[in-house]
């Protein structure tokens, strides 16, 4: 069985980041609320064996009314225990120690002084640098507690039972800057919790080969492909376990980018030899769309479209189960009432409901950095494995207005070109999203001497590690020139082409 790091979030931005550090030592972690119950923890071990808590940072003070708790009865379990910031303080607190709001806060990179370097801090120097970000202050641990670590400000930066597995560390080792952050994990997973470090994913792919053959035997399933590296993965490795009991259904909405279709029909019909079904529905996509300008209403007639269409193939292939490239991000709670970030869900929702088939999700615990380590395993093409995302109604939110085919042929020739250009200049793995916006508006300009009235193309670039936030790329001017220039040149509707300026927030990254 799997060994597991549960990390209870008690609403700190770093926890997801927790988890990743974790992982990235082949241990299975997984974020889970801070009010889990001793029992529930225990429940876990039915799918994964819980070796360690982590109790994560948080925003709250031990003593305000409504700061996240957790059940006590968790410290009397066998398990290696670390609390970080508000955890760290938070164990104090129950233990008996003294916490301690203070005026001043220590936040940055800070200087600590190990006085044991043992446990989790084995290996550790002298002094090392650390990242901090806090106001109280554990001030005093009770008898059966050892100071490990001080800083100038802090008297106890980290602490340990004399008996038990219980760890405080007022630092973040999750974050780069505590230089040593990696070893500290390291010490903790395998010399405290003594995990096996089996989280792997070439063990991943024949276990889910497994899973999938168990659950799904010889009955029949579908999945809606968009190309995109959750479906494309889901798909592959489905197929790899039920071989062409699996069809893999792909709509072609006339919607997509330069090319893009023909791809995907080639990689999996041919490459992948998959029960391939391909579905052009170019023509319905763009009547429903016709006349439509409002951005929330494409969305939603394309969604509907979509679901149409994928019930009447899924009917006619009579499935009993519905594959979805579900990944772990998409599942998680949208945090516990702790977390102050929600995501918001972009997928088109609602086929499951409308099916009624039972859903198979074999991703649904992996990162996205995880699902591309699989892809790559499973022989998909880097420019399925590394693929940028791209948004469910595709170009229709990148024609601002309404949908012509004519609109629609003008952004993709944009697009393909500032997918070249990037690519040429090498600044794609940089870079979250890059692609041409058609912008309704005409401008007056001169082309060969002549004065021309033509629409402009608006270039969207950024930088992202999640969508949620995003900062718009400082792309070189030359680069950017010479999308410009191709773009004009190519293109003989656009006469303009302008750059967008905006973060996000304030602006989100699609224009609609
Ligand atoms: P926004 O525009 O909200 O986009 O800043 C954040 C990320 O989500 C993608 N996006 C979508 N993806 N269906 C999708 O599957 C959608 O309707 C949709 N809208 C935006 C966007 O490309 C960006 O990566």
């Amino acid at each position: 069985m799997i060994d597991c790091i549960l990390v209870l979030d008690f609403g700190g931005q770093y926890c997801h980041l927790i988890a990743r550090r974790i992982r990235e030592l082949d241990v299975y972690s997984e974020i889970v609320s801070p009010e889990i119950s001793a029992k529930k923890v225990a429940e876990y071990n039915k799918k994964y064996r819980v070796k360690g808590l982590i109790l994560s940072g948080g925003p709250q003070s031990v003593y305000e009314k409504n700061a996240p708790r957790f059940d006590r009865d968790l410290l009397n379990l066998d398990l290696g225990i670390l609390g970080l910031c508000y955890g760290h303080q938070l164990i104090a607190y129950y233990e008996g120690g003294v916490v301690e709001p203070k005026e001043k806060k220590e936040y940055g990179t800070t200087k600590v002084f190990i006085d044991k370097a043992k446990d989790t801090l084995e290996g550790l120097g002298k002094t090392e640098k650390v990242w901090m970000s806090h106001s109280d202050t554990v001030l005093k641990m009770p008898e059966n507690y050892e100071i490990l670590a001080h800083t100038e400000n802090t008297p106890v930066a980290a602490y340990g039972h004399r008996r038990k597995m219980i760890y405080g560390l007022q630092w973040h080792p999750e974050v780069i800057h505590t230089e040593k952050g990696r070893k500290i994990f390291e010490n903790f997973v395998y010399k405290i919790c003594k995990c096996g470090g089996n989280w792997v994913m070439k063990d991943f792919v024949k276990e889910s080969v497994r899973k999938i053959k168990g659950r799904i035997g010889s009955k029949k399933a579908v999945i809606a492909l968009s190309g995109g590296v959750d479906s494309s993965t889901a798909a592959v490795l489905t197929a790899k376990a039920i071989g062409e009991n699996l069809v893999a259904v792909f709509v072609d909405t006339g919607l997509m980018r330069k090319n893009e279709p023909e791809y995907i029909k080639e990689t999996f019909s041919r490459k992948f030899d998959m029960n391939f079904r391909f579905v052009d529905a170019k023509e319905r996509f763009l009547n429903a769309l016709k006349g439509i300008e409002d951005p929330e209403k494409k969305r939603k007639i394309i969604g509907e479209t979509f679901i149409r269409i994928f019930e009447e193939v899924a009917k006619e292939i009579d499935a009993d189960f519905l594959v979805q490239g579900t990944i772990y991000p998409d599942r998680i709670e949208s945090g516990t009432q702790y977390t102050f970030t929600i995501k918001s869900h972009h997928n088109v929702g609602g086929l499951p409901d409308v099916l009624g088939l039972e859903i198979v999700e074999p991703l649904e615990d992996l990162y996205k950095d995880e699902v591309r380590e699989v892809a790559k395993k499973l022989g998909l093409p880097d420019e399925i494995a590394y693929r940028h995302p791209f948004p469910g109604p595709g170009l229709a939110i990148r024609v601002i207005g309404e949908v012509t085919p004519e609109a629609v042929r003008i952004v993709r020739e944009a697009d393909a070109i500032v997918k070249e250009e990037i690519k040429k200049a090498k600044l794609g793995k940089g870079l979250w999203q890059f692609f041409a916006v058609l912008l309704p508006i005409k401008t007056v300009g001169v082309q060969g001497d002549v004065r021309t009235y033509r629409n402009t193309i608006a270039l969207r670039i950024v930088q992202s590690t999640d969508g949620m936030t995003a900062n718009f790329a400082k792309i070189p001017y030359n680069v950017l020139e010479r999308i410009s220039t191709r773009i004009t040149n190519e293109i003989p509707e656009i006469n303009r082409v302008v750059y967008d300026l905006t973060h996000k927030p304030p602006g989100t990254i699609e224009w609609e």
